[in-house]
């Protein structure tokens, strides 16, 4: 068990204390609400987008400081293009935006940056910038952060599977196939599966993320939208991860 390992920096002002918590080593965030958001105060979808967008920075900078190792967040979904045309061109310059300000944020949280999904769906430009913000930040190594964009856990599988049969017809690899090496296939190879997955805003369902990853992992619902998601509201969730029994199909004495 891992405790709380990062500074207290601002820490009390939530009146939840992390002193003595379990820190979750991989949080997951399916980062929803935004439009109802908006719209809820008058405002165009793509505004909540940009407040979302806003948060998300703040997120990534409470994430490092309560001690969460790993971060992913679902950002867009392979299913997203299904949206307006200008909803979906508005989300496109967001994510152009973000990534070229996450250069920053990165550098200062310290933040190894990848996106997972299927990236070749996008323009060389967007393309170009995700390849250089995780180059930049390749050395970094206080928070692993993954953006899912264009992402879908069922297509993560048929790529993952695609390639490890072309693998093994090749020669490359040798059977039997094994959870592991399906897992080090997929887009999160390497990484961890996550402790506790958090949606926002209401929903209760997976919605094509992380389907593989999610087998263990503690889920946490709470209807608050993606916007309103400070950090008392993330204390809260991994105060609530704290009294879970995680047995992993197991008994415990
Ligand atoms: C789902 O809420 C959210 C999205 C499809 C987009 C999430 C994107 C951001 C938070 C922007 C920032 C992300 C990055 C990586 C720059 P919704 O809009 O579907 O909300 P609704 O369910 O109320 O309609």
């Amino acid at each position: 068990m891992r405790r709380f390992a990062g500074t207290l920096r601002k820490g009390w002002q939530t009146g939840i204390c992390v002193w003595n918590m379990n820190i979750p080593n991989h949080v997951a965030i399916i980062l929803d609400g935004n439009g109802r958001w908006a719209k809820a105060k008058g405002m165009p979808r793509t505004y909540g987008h940009t407040k979302g967008c806003d948060n998300l920075e703040k997120i990534c900078y409470v994430a490092r400081d309560v001690g969460i190792k790993y971060l992913t967040v679902y950002a867009f979904s392979t299913e997203n293009w299904k949206r307006s045309p200008d909803e979906v061109n508005a989300l496109l310059r967001l994510f152009r935006r973000y990534l070229k300000k996450c250069i920053k944020s990165s550098e200062e949280n310290q933040m190894r940056v990848k996106v997972i999904g299927d990236t070749t769906a996008f323009e060389p430009d967007l393309q170009e910038s995700i390849r250089r913000l995780e180059d930049f930040s390749k050395d970094y190594d206080r928070l692993y952060f993954q953006i899912a964009l264009n992402y879908g856990s069922r297509d993560e599988m048929t790529r993952a599977v695609g390639r490890l049969a072309r693998d093994m017809k090749d020669g490359r690899i040798e059977g039997p196939v094994t959870e592991e090496m399906i897992g080090s296939y997929l887009d999160t190879a390497g990484v961890p599966d996550p402790d506790l997955l958090i949606r926002t805003s209401g929903e209760q369902r997976l919605s094509n993320f992380l389907l593989w990853q999610l087998a263990y992992t503690e889920f946490y619902f709470t209807p608050v939208a993606w916007p309103d998601f400070h950090k008392k509201e993330l204390l809260e969730a991994i105060r609530q991860y704290n009294d879970r029994d995680r047995r992993y199909g197991g008994v415990k004495e």
